[in-house]
């Protein structure tokens, strides 16, 4: 399969001669001869693990950030939820199955929708599974959400040298990919990267396929919320001597590597998002920015803390407990997943606030009331023994579990 997507882009190559790094990250992912997303390893031997696979706190907390818009618009009978590049769907399941435990009256006006290159073929009552790459969908009033899908968008490769900025182009040296700097190959990535402050000498990404998906979104947003999960940062955080190679990342087989051109479609290749850029992309596009934060706030504004307390008082056994403590934990973890961020972007909301960026002061988040815990099901990645397989039972004091996190 890998073999033909890599010759694939060699003859793209000798036909065309050197292609921009979103070409060949675009042929590498997304090629129907092998891409990465259209292999069957993405599903079935994930080369990553991401928030909804590490705990269904995080389709509970997210459920609850999607009640508050279906109640700020006045409970609308029907009120659709397109979940964009779900993968194997276990958001939607997490999110569907606490809303119908939880908030029945919600549950009947939600439809949700969830599309991907490659949809779950498992049937779930309450969601639509759509294969798709763009959004089938127009006067949405609902909300449009995404996580970890904006990082696996082709993006062209930049540098910054003495005359201003180049581009890194893929060209051939006999059957191996090298690498070439030349003139940038469209105005646009200059476009965005002369409003920053970038150094000579860093390298960096643009993501310009944010462009057309900002524009669709609006145009089928009619009123409601689109809310982004992703890593990434804001631009001045983003271009830094810091990262002064960039933020290319390939995953093959649990390992980060930093060779794109090794197990071309065996490996995820993703860049980190410039929020700067989607947040500017959405305000031209009418778009309000309702929020911005990290994953670990936004899980906390909204109620993560009920929850651990609700699994701490649980009657499940050690182990269980510890692997449902783990994944929750990773979820906000300082360095890891929790410093993700979460964009919120919305119109026709009259720019009510939304809990999940509303810095709280008691530990109970949005939720008042006592909250039943979520528990980790066979859907999800159970890290602790991914992690610790020598542990059969107990683990004493993993984690500060009665501590609230800072
Ligand atoms: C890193 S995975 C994340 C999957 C899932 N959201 C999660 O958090 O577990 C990225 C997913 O986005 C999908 N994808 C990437 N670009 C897409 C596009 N333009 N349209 C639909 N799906 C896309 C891929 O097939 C893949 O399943």
């Amino acid at each position: 399969m890998s073999n033909s997507v890599r010759s694939q882009i060699i003859d793209t190559i000798k036909r065309k001669g050197k292609i921009t790094f979103a070409e060949f990250m675009g042929l590498a992912l997304f090629s129907k001869k092998g891409g990465y997303y259209y292999s069957n390893k993405n599903f079935h031997q994930r080369d990553y693990f991401t928030s909804p696979l590490s705990h269904p706190v995080f389709g509970a907390l997210i459920s609850v950030q999607l009640k508050e818009v279906w109640d700020i618009m006045g409970k609308p009978k029907k009120f659709p939820v397109i979940e964009l590049g779900a993968g194997s769907g276990v958001l939607g399941r997490d999110i569907v199955r606490f809303i119908s435990k939880n908030e029945p009256r919600f549950f009947e006006s939600i439809r949700y929708f969830s599309v991907d290159y490659q949809p779950s073929r498992d049937p779930f009552l309450g969601i639509n599974f759509f294969k798709s790459d763009s959004h089938p969908f127009q006067n949405v009033a609902g909300c449009i959400i995404s996580n970890e899908l904006l990082d696996s968008f082709p993006v062209h490769r930049f540098v910054r040298d003495e005359s201003g900025f180049k581009e890194i182009y893929v060209d051939l040296e006999g059957d191996d990919f090298v690498e070439i700097i030349d003139e940038i190959s469209t105005t646009n990535i200059e476009n965005i990267l002369s409003g920053y402050n970038i150094e000579e000498g860093l390298y960096g990404e643009v993501n310009l396929y944010m462009q057309d998906w900002v524009k669709s979104l609006s145009n089928i947003l009619k009123q409601g919320l689109i809310l982004t999960v992703d890593y990434g940062d804001t631009a001045e955080l983003l271009y830094t001597i810091g990262r002064k190679y960039g933020t290319l990342n390939c995953y093959y087989d649990h390992m980060v590597t930093d060779n794109p051109y090794k197990n071309i479609g065996d490996q995820d290749i993703t860049a980190h998002v410039d929020f700067s850029a989607l947040i500017a992309l959405g305000e031209n596009n009418g778009l309000s920015t309702a929020g911005f934060t990290t994953q670990k706030k936004f899980l906390r504004n909204l109620g993560f803390q009920q929850f651990v307390g609700a699994l701490s008082r649980s009657d499940i056994g050690q182990a269980a407990m510890d692997a449902n403590r783990y994944g929750m934990m990773e979820l906000v973890k300082t360095g890891h997943m929790g410093d993700f961020k979460v964009l919120a972007q919305t119109k026709g909301l009259e720019n009510r606030a939304l809990s999940g960026f509303m810095e709280i002061h008691q530990e109970s988040g949005r939720i008042s009331q006592k909250v039943d815990p979520v528990f980790l099901s066979s859907e999800h990645m159970n890290l602790i023994a991914g992690r610790y397989p020598y542990l059969t039972d107990q683990v004493e004091n993993l984690w500060p579990f009665d501590k609230p996190i800072e």
